[in-house]
């Protein structure tokens, strides 16, 4: 039966949270995007439409202003979860700017929870990442695995984000949480109509290849082909960002049917399977039919070895597995990135 329910999604324009729209409006569920442009633009509003048939309640709204934040509660009192992605993504900008992201990153949070403890009853998923895990001493990467002391600022927040959240549900008890780490999304949704649109010189490997492949950037350098990997590149859980995007929607349904085992919980969300950095060049090689210029060249700080998720917990628990291959999402991100460059 088709959910009518209303949901904040906030920084839902971005890259993961166009996707979960996408998906939440297939399940018949209501929308409200809460999104300052900081990181993306009106026209994925209109790419949502095309999909869905159907334009999201949007308000532009910068989350950092408290009193915006508590007046959009105050105008939306039937919000029966949030999903929380709006947030500062790019690591070596964290670096150089640190107050930005424990701004950007740690205020929205506490006066998005603040709003959803006087609510009383409510269902909140963060965007967290694998990130905490740095590099883990055991490989797949389950939940239990220790949270590594962060590596940047922005990796930071997310492991103070989770920590927020957890400390909150504690006392709070109608407040249910859930925070689901993503190993790496990619890929772009199968209609073209969305996909990533990164802010100047890629920070991720994928985009970084589509754009190489399409001759925007002239070389794609490898940072290290001496890790102790079975071809020395480094390795990575590389999952389609519609999969990651349904991952979304069962995890907030689990909440909202109180199907939830705590009221706070966290789950991987990846695919299992890691591939390193020179199997995703051959992926792309073998689904655009072009040949990819790339040099490997020194490791870069602060990168680990290998990180994959063990996907057991989310497969049992929420009844979610990843569902496309490597090849599936890499020819979406190059078919994303034709698009954008014709
Ligand atoms: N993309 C990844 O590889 C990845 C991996 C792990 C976790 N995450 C997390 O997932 C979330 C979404 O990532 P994404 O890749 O879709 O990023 P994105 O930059 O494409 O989307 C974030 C959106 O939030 C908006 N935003 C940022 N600050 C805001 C504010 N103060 N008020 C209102 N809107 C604001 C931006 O304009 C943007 O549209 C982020 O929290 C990110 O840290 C991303």
């Amino acid at each position: 039966m088709a959910e009518k329910k209303k949901i904040l999604v906030t920084g839902g324009l971005g890259f993961i949270g166009s996707h979960t729209v996408v998906e939440l409006q297939h399940e018949g569920f209501e929308v409200v995007i809460i999104d300052n442009l900081s990181n993306s633009s009106l026209e994925v509003l209109e790419g949502i439409t095309r999909i869905t048939g159907k334009t999201p309640a949007f308000e532009k709204m910068d989350l950092r202003d408290k009193a915006a934040v508590s007046a959009f509660f105050a105008n939306h009192p039937d919000v029966s979860g949030v999903i929380h992605f709006a947030a500062s993504k790019a690591v070596g900008e964290s670096v150089e700017q640190p107050l930005l992201y424990y701004e950007n990153n740690i205020n929205t949070l506490i006066y998005i929870l603040q709003e959803l403890r006087d609510k009383g009853e409510s269902c909140f998923i963060f965007s967290s990442s694998c990130t905490v895990y740095g590099q883990a001493d055991e490989l797949p990467i389950t939940e239990s695995a220790p949270v590594k002391k962060a590596e940047s600022p922005y990796g930071n927040t997310k492991q103070i984000g989770e920590e927020i959240i957890a400390d909150t549900c504690n006392v709070h008890h109608g407040l249910k949480a859930i925070s689901l780490r993503y190993f790496n999304p990619i890929g772009a949704h199968p209609t073209v109509e969305i996909g990533e649109l990164p802010l100047g010189v890629p920070q991720n490997l994928v985009p970084f290849i589509t754009q190489t492949g399409a001759g925007v950037r002239k070389e794609l350098s490898v940072f290290g082909g001496d890790y102790p990997t079975p071809d020395g590149t480094g390795i990575r859980d590389y999952i389609h960002v519609v999969d990651l995007a349904k991952a979304h929607v069962v995890a907030l349904q689990r909440l909202l049917h109180g199907d939830n085992k705590e009221n706070y919980e966290v789950f991987n969300v990846g695919t299992g399977t890691g591939s390193s950095v020179l199997e995703v060049i051959k992926s792309f090689e073998s689904v655009s039919g072009e040949k990819l210029h790339y040099k490997i060249v020194d490791r870069r700080p602060g990168d680990i070895t290998a990180a994959y998720a063990d996907t057991t917990k989310a497969n049992r628990e929420l009844g979610w597995e990843a569902k496309s291959t490597l090849d599936e999402a890499m020819r979406s991100a190059w078919a994303w990135e034709k698009k954008i460059r014709s």
